[in-house]
């Protein structure tokens, strides 16, 4: 595999597709042959996919149905878009991807951690980013939608969001290589100054890399 895969992640509304954005922008001034794609929805059977996902009439799926929806985007996704674009030598910037699955359907939704890893392995059969750019707002509270007292839902949505922060942060440490965190309270231009430096570290490495087997 010739090619780079990056991945970004991080609860709702950190700047995630922002940052991939920018850094899309970046890398492409630089004359990086770019693949932008996203979980779920980065391929035409993953938007039929997302649009079920984010259906409002279709609440109440429990995490292992989500989780089987997101395997079946995820499966196609890497089949058909991903590795061809990395055996074509591309620089493959995905919005979300299988540490999505378990921070939000493990550590939010309550489901098996090791089925979660499970499950990733079946689906990707095993494809790593190189990097995932974690980002991280220090605190729920930062992503201004605070606790109201007395709102049922909006606080058992923070008890939720809290869970998936953590559950990002117990992975953070688990593969401190891979997964780089940002904070993301900082400005939009700053996080992306950031990014480039842990992207920079991992594109050196490919170009090494790739000299030593050519
Ligand atoms: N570093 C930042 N500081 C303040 N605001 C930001 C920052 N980065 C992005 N924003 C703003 O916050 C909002 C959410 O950003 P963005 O859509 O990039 O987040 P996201 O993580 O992709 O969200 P989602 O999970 O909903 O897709 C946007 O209005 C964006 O302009
Ligand atoms: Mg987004």
């Amino acid at each position: 595999m010739a090619g780079v895969f990056i991945t970004f992640e991080g609860l709702d509304h950190t700047g995630k597709s922002t940052q991939w954005r920018l850094l899309g922008d970046y890398l492409r001034q630089k004359h990086y042959d770019v693949l932008m794609t996203m979980e779920p929805g980065g391929s035409e059977l993953g938007r039929a996919i997302r649009t079920v996902l984010l259906d409002p009439d279709r609440r109440g799926m429990d995490a292992l149905t989500e989780a089987f929806l997101l395997m079946a985007d995820r499966h196609y996704h890497v089949q058909h878009v991903i590795w061809p674009a990395l055996e074509a030598g591309r620089v493959v910037l995905c919005d979300r991807y299988i540490d999505s699955t378990v921070a939000y359907q493990g550590y939010g939704g309550g489901l098996d951690l090791g089925l979660c890893e499970e499950l990733n392995r079946m689906a990707t059969g095993g494809l790593l980013p190189q990097l995932t750019i974690l980002l991280d707002t220090g605190s729920i509270d930062a992503l201004g939608v605070g606790d109201r007292p007395g709102d049922r839902i909006e606080t058992r949505g923070n008890d939720f969001r809290r869970r998936v922060r953590e559950g990002y942060l117990a992975l953070a440490r688990s593969h401190p290589e891979r997964i780089r965190v940002i904070a993301a309270s900082q400005s939009p231009a700053e996080v992306h100054l950031a990014v480039v430096e842990e992207v920079e570290r991992v594109l050196g490495g490919a170009a090494y890399a790739r000299g030593r087997i050519l």
